[in-house]
């Protein structure tokens, strides 16, 4: 089972909450994060990409460091865990990301790859002039589809001639090619989303649901395995959960309580329109479930609450779940988060026991290093 960390891009992290954490994002913190995640074995750190914020109290988002910008920045201070930026597709030209993530794979000597997103808020590219219009709603995974396709033959021969409806490339050039494979994450939850991922993408990642309840969204699996099964290709499932962890049961749980009793209503409600908006993707998008969420306080985010035991035994069922290939990590304080996965969740873990049989093999030096 692999896991990662969702680095805390955008300030406070994932809780909408003046009882959480307030914290802007700096690259400070997030190469502490990363470089603690690295020492303890994480296989992958990941950034989003977010352009305009929710408001409220908590100015929630509304602070927002750049994606491809910080991910160059801690692939130079790391040498093993994979670093994955997100290209925000509808402003970025794709020879413009092709040749960006070229040049993090050059820093990181071939760990870097890149997660692909439609957009779905269209505030954050309205306010830029770029939004489509909402019609774009319904064509957003073809436009990503070209897009794609134009990424991969950069990448694969230095050369793009390709013509869509969206993309006209005319020999169009990006050189250097990237020395590893350049791995390609989709986030899709509809229909359409899963089977994008099914034919483009290496790896789809998808929200987990619920209250200490592992293994709610693994239907999704076989939504994706349907589409999968079309194309031939194998593409496994990365589920993103939030960990909220202590010594025991009712502390752990003290403190989701008093991140709800906090919680921003303002930036909650923008978030909820902002969520609603997008009535042309089908009927399975977590983006509107969202906006009918009842504990909307970490965007509904599926989240494991509990001693250290318990939520190791939770992550260890996810790891059961046919399909799925590793676990995306946010944590409510992402410093002391990290620390405690890598000190008492990890080493209880099942499934994380290679992992952990390497840790052991550190030096005392390495390990407090
Ligand atoms: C782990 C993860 C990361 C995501 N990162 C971003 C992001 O950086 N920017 C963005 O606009 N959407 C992001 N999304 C939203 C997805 O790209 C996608 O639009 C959403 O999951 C809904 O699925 P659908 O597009 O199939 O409707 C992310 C979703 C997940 C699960």
């Amino acid at each position: 089972m692999k896991i990662g960390v969702f680095c805390p891009i955008g300030n406070n992290g994932w809780l909408l909450s003046e009882n959480a954490p307030q914290y802007m994002p700096t690259f400070e913190l997030n190469k502490q994060i990363v470089q603690r995640a690295e020492h303890y074995g994480f296989d992958f750190a990941l950034s989003m990409i977010k352009l305009r914020g929710f408001g409220g109290k908590t100015e929630f988002w509304d602070h927002n460091l750049e994606t491809f910008t910080l991910m160059a920045g801690l692939a130079a201070v790391t040498s093993k865990i994979k670093i994955y930026a997100t290209a925000a597709t509808l402003v970025m030209p794709p020879a413009i990301v092709a040749r960006m993530a070229s040049t993090i794979d050059s820093i990181s000597n071939g760990r870097f790859g890149l997660n692909v997103v439609t957009g779905w808020q269209a505030p954050e590219y309205s306010q830029m002039g770029m939004w489509p219009g909402d019609e774009y709603f319904a064509k957003r995974y073809e436009y990503l589809s070209e897009y794609v396709q134009i990424l991969r033959e950069l990448w694969a021969t230095g050369k793009s001639d390709f013509k869509g409806e969206h993309f006209q490339m005319e020999d169009c050039r990006v050189s250097p090619k990237p020395q590893a494979d350049m791995k390609i994450i989709c986030a899709g939850q509809s229909d359409t989303g899963l089977e994008f991922s099914a034919q483009h993408a290496d790896y789809n990642f998808v929200f987990g649901k619920g209250l200490n309840t592992p293994t709610a969204y693994a239907d999704i699996n076989d939504r994706l395995k349907h589409f999968t099964e079309q194309t031939g290709r194998d593409v496994q499932t990365y589920v993103l959960f939030m960990v909220i962890a202590a010594e025991t049961d009712a502390e752990a749980m003290a403190k989701w309580q008093s991140y709800n009793d906090g919680a921003d209503m303002e930036a909650i409600n923008w978030l909820m329109n902002q969520g609603g908006k997008d009535t042309k993707s089908g009927t399975d998008t977590n983006i509107r479930q969202m906006a009918s969420s009842v504990s909307p306080v970490n965007i509904n985010m599926g989240t494991l609450v509990g001693s250290y035991a318990k939520v190791a035994a939770m992550l260890d069922e996810i790891a059961e779940i046919q399909g799925t290939e590793g676990i995306l990590l946010t944590f409510d304080d992402f410093l002391q988060g990290v620390e405690d996965f890598g000190e008492r969740i990890q080493p209880l873990m099942q499934s994380r026991q290679s992992t952990v049989a390497e840790y052991q093999m550190l030096t005392p030096l390495e390990k407090s290093a």
